[in-house]
């Protein structure tokens, strides 16, 4: 434990989150301008285009590129070979031109030679399939071949780099997220488990192995949770996913530290997947100097300025200050089952989204769209249709509005008074086989929670369970299945000094070994929210809705005993007709609030509103038009219009409107998907 206790004997868990002291930061690659561009991967082009490519990047204000990403075999092209030459020109030709790089580790697609000599590099699946090079992450996390040959090229490129004019900044690996049952897997999991156990009884009372005759009397019988005749063993596999994530992260840490000492002056990142399960982000951003994310809402999704929201949020937090935003899509994907363009003006919009929630790197997967391999059809900066494109159009325009925002709001950080408390081990443990419903979708009720604050026009951050709570007025546990004797003393000493909670149902159920608490609830939390007795778990189907007072429960309904021999305890709502007519929906002890089921999207969010109006937290801009969001940042304030008609939207004041140059006094009219920036 890294975190710093204070008198009260209470952790400071900010510490533990905060990236090492002293270290560069994003701030060192931005220098006061918000990064614009993408990753670049000029190898799949000839020398000319790179040319026209430096033309194009100028006029559209770009001013950074990742380069590196997937070029392995191009600078390795045989065991232990080097071709710089054609990065030297590139990393010059940046340099000459004003462009800064973000340089990448090549080694999440290492060349067919490791495979095809080395074939204890490649990663095998848990039916024991293996995953044979051909795509891309084909590389096994424990294998020593693996990160002896990724440590060789880090250093090579870190030492040749590390001091170039145009580096700004270090980007290793990319979207770390293999796993790996296989032989060498084995091992460094029996590592793991002895380095977290110590002894195979200790072990054993952690896995609860007493059931179905599991006792290990060997290290040599444990193995990653391979494929099995029926349901394997939760706590196995949930501390199979504690090591995924700490392997890949020592796979990080190992490329960090060469690339550190060869240029200690330089930021270093490796870029998240949103809200991806198998990274323990908390602890990856204590490693990290910089936060970066990948950001790939969909265009046709309702709600995927939401969706979009919801990670920025997540990533402003984890950051703790500005936050890179590595990739996003300036047109279609073409992962999905239906890849749709981004219609005119929402690449803008949710670009400067980002950046009024904390971003100050503005970057694109990718600079130009591919004409073979499997992303040909992934739209780029530069799209098939090339410069009088109108993706090409709007980048530029974008690029030129970034760099008029850039002087006010970069280096500027805001927080929230409500936090959304969110982990992975819970997120982990909840989603095992054997649970009662698969209806319940973790990620899903953290997006339901978020819309709900979202939809009040609310701005909430992220916090670990386990932080210091004590500057927000409100803090909302969509679910947290699984929580740490620490984290409920946090979340009751939070209660208990002031704050306002509301949790949501499948919460506290399970200690970390995933074991169920006595009362099927951990009992402080019971006694904090009134509840004497939980009887039981009464999941929905699909489509199926509780009917409680003034609205409809969604998934999840709970037939709880009140301690009413407590004063205070409040049944908020109650289910009406059906067997749990008359129990409690949504309970209320003081300040702490406990919901038993999912309430419909609207009737969440005025629950919400409601609690975080009684609890002082005020909205950036009242009076809001439903597809307007407002955010501030330091003291810039954003006022988005998410939908396709315009608006006039109240800003009490006067300010210069960043982009246009403008005046605007008291309010200010926003076309379709139109954006304000406003300095008072
Ligand atoms: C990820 C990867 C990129 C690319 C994009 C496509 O974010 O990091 O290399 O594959 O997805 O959306």
């Amino acid at each position: 434990m890294t975190g710093q206790t204070d008198q009260t004997g209470q952790t400071d868990q900010t510490s533990q989150i905060s990236q090492t002291p002293d270290r560069p930061t994003l701030a060192d690659a931005t220098r006061g301008r918000i990064l614009f561009g993408g990753d670049y991967n000029p190898e799949q082009w000839p020398e000319e285009t790179w040319q026209e490519d430096v033309r194009l990047m100028k006029e559209a204000g770009v001013n950074s590129v990742t380069l590196g990403v997937f070029s392995w075999a191009k600078l390795e092209p045989k065991p232990g070979a080097r071709e710089f030459g054609w990065l030297d020109r590139l990393m010059d030709l940046m340099h000459a031109n004003g462009i800064g790089v973000v340089l990448a580790t090549p080694t999440s697609s290492p060349p067919p030679w490791m495979g095809r000599l080395h074939p204890d590099t490649l990663p095998r699946d848990e039916d024991g399939r293996t995953e044979w090079w051909g795509g891309r992450q084909h590389f096994s996390h424990s294998s020593a071949t693996y990160r002896r040959y990724a440590a060789a090229i880090t250093e090579d490129l870190a030492a040749r780099y590390g001091s170039h004019p145009a580096l700004r900044m270090w980007h290793i690996n990319n979207e770390y997220c293999t796993y790996d049952w296989g032989d060498e897997a084995a091992v460094t999991f029996r590592r793991w488990l002895q380095d977290k156990y110590g002894t195979l009884d200790a072990l054993n009372t952690a896995w609860g192995t007493a059931f179905w005759s599991q006792g290990y009397g060997d290290w040599e019988e444990i193995l990653p949770p391979r494929h099995a005749h029926y349901m394997k063993n939760p706590t196995q596999v949930l501390d199979f996913k504690r090591y995924t994530s700490d392997m890949l992260l020592e796979c990080y840490v190992a490329e960090r530290d060469i690339v550190r000492r060869h240029s200690p002056h330089l930021p270093v990142t490796s870029n998240f997947m949103p809200m991806w399960v198998g990274q323990d982000a908390w602890k990856w951003v204590r490693e990290e100097d910089v936060v970066s994310v990948d950001v790939y809402p969909d265009p046709r999704d309702p709600f995927g300025a939401q969706n979009g929201a919801l990670i920025q949020d997540m990533t402003r937090s984890q950051a703790r200050g500005p936050w890179m935003l590595m990739e996003q899509a300036a047109g279609p994907v073409n992962w999905r089952g239906v890849n749709h363009p981004k219609p005119h003006g929402l690449n803008r919009l949710w670009s400067l989204q980002a950046v009024a929630r904390g971003a100050d790197a503005v970057c694109y997967f990718q600079w130009r769209q591919s004409r073979q391999g499997a992303e040909k059809f992934h739209s780029g900066m530069v799209s098939h249709a090339g410069e009088h494109g109108r993706t090409y159009r709007e980048i530029k325009q974008l690029g030129a509005e970034l760099a008029c925002i850039g002087a006010e709001v970069t280096d500027s950080h805001s927080t929230s008074d409500i936090a959304i408390l969110h982990e992975w081990n819970a997120w982990w443990a909840g989603a095992q086989d054997g649970r009662l419903s698969h209806e319940v979708d973790y990620p899903q009720v953290v997006r339901a929670w978020h819309r709900a604050l979202w939809e009040a026009h609310l701005t909430a951050d992220f916090a670990h369970p386990e932080h210091d709570l004590a500057a927000y007025k409100l803090v909302v546990v969509p679910q947290l299945y699984l929580l740490t004797d620490a984290a409920i003393d946090n979340i009751l000493a939070y209660v208990r000094a002031g704050g306002t909670l509301v949790c949501g149902f499948l919460t506290g159920v399970a200690d970390e070994d995933d074991r169920v608490r006595a009362g099927g609830m951990d009992e402080r939390l019971r006694e904090l929210f009134g509840i004497r007795t939980l009887h039981e778990w009464w999941p929905l189907d699909a489509d199926e809705t509780a009917e409680c007072d003034g609205f409809r429960g969604t998934l999840w309904s709970e037939e709880i005993e009140v301690e009413d021999s407590v004063a205070g305890v409040v049944a908020e709502a109650v289910y009406k007709g059906g067997e749990l007519d008359g129990l409690p929906a949504v309970l209320r002890k003081g300040r702490a609030w406990y919901v038993s089921t999912l309430p419909e999207p609207a009737a969440l969010s005025d629950l919400l509103a409601g609690v975080a109006s009684g609890a002082g937290v005020g909205r950036v801009l009242d009076g809001l038009p439903a597809q307007v969001e407002a955010v501030r940042r330091g003291d810039v304030l954003f006022v988005l219009n998410h939908g396709r008609e315009k608006v006039t939207v109240e800003v009490p004041g006067a300010y210069r409107d960043l982009i246009s140059g403008e005046q605007v006094a008291d309010s200010v009219e926003l076309e379709r998907y139109g954006v304000a920036v406003l300095s008072p």
